[in-house]
């Protein structure tokens, strides 16, 4: 099975996540890049107001195509209780090249759910699986056991 591992990371957790992923299934990487880089409290405030507000941010062209792997692997952070703007930007121009889905969130407490659901919604197809994790797991590596059940999911 082929598959590819896309993400947007803005402080590495989910860069971190993906990569792990991207070793343990032999994926390839697509890294999303927004246009703005959403650093400082200015970017921290703009980040939080696309999160919440729906808004797709404006992000670089990407290298892969979706429609050439088998599984598509979406990674995003939780931004105001919703997907990332960049990856909201992601699949509304690729949500049609891709054939199967799955879903991880690295994000600091939230309840995930609503996060997969808008995934899913915008994919407009269901994940074969879903992988929630804190920051804190990942970034003190307390996540083996959770990737472990993930990959199980897709085998
Ligand atoms: C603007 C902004 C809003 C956030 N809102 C939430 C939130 O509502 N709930 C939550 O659990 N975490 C929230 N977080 C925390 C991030 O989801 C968390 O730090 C995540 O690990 C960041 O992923 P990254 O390192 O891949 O960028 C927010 C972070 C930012 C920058």
């Amino acid at each position: 099975m082929k598959i590819l591992i896309v993400f947007y990371s803005r402080t590495n957790t989910n860069k971190k996540i993906a990569e792990a992923l991207a070793q343990k299934f032999n994926g390839d990487l697509e890294e999303i890049k927004s246009v703005k880089k959403y650093s400082g409290i200015f970017g921290y405030l703009a980040a939080g107001r696309e999160g919440m507000k729906k808004i797709a941010a404006k992000i670089e062209p990407t290298a892969k195509n979706p429609a050439d792997y088998d599984l598509v692997i979406i990674g995003t952070p939780c931004w105001a209780g919703k997907m990332a703007s960049p990856v909201r930007a992601y699949l509304m121009e690729q949500k049609d090249k891709i054939k199967k889905v799955a879903f991880f969130c690295v994000r600091g407490g939230s309840d995930p759910q609503p996060i997969f659901d808008g995934l899913a919604g915008l994919c407009g197809q269901k994940p074969l699986a879903t992988l929630a994790l804190r920051t804190k797991e990942v970034t003190t590596n307390d996540f083996e056991e959770n990737l472990k059940e993930f990959a199980a999911k897709l085998n």
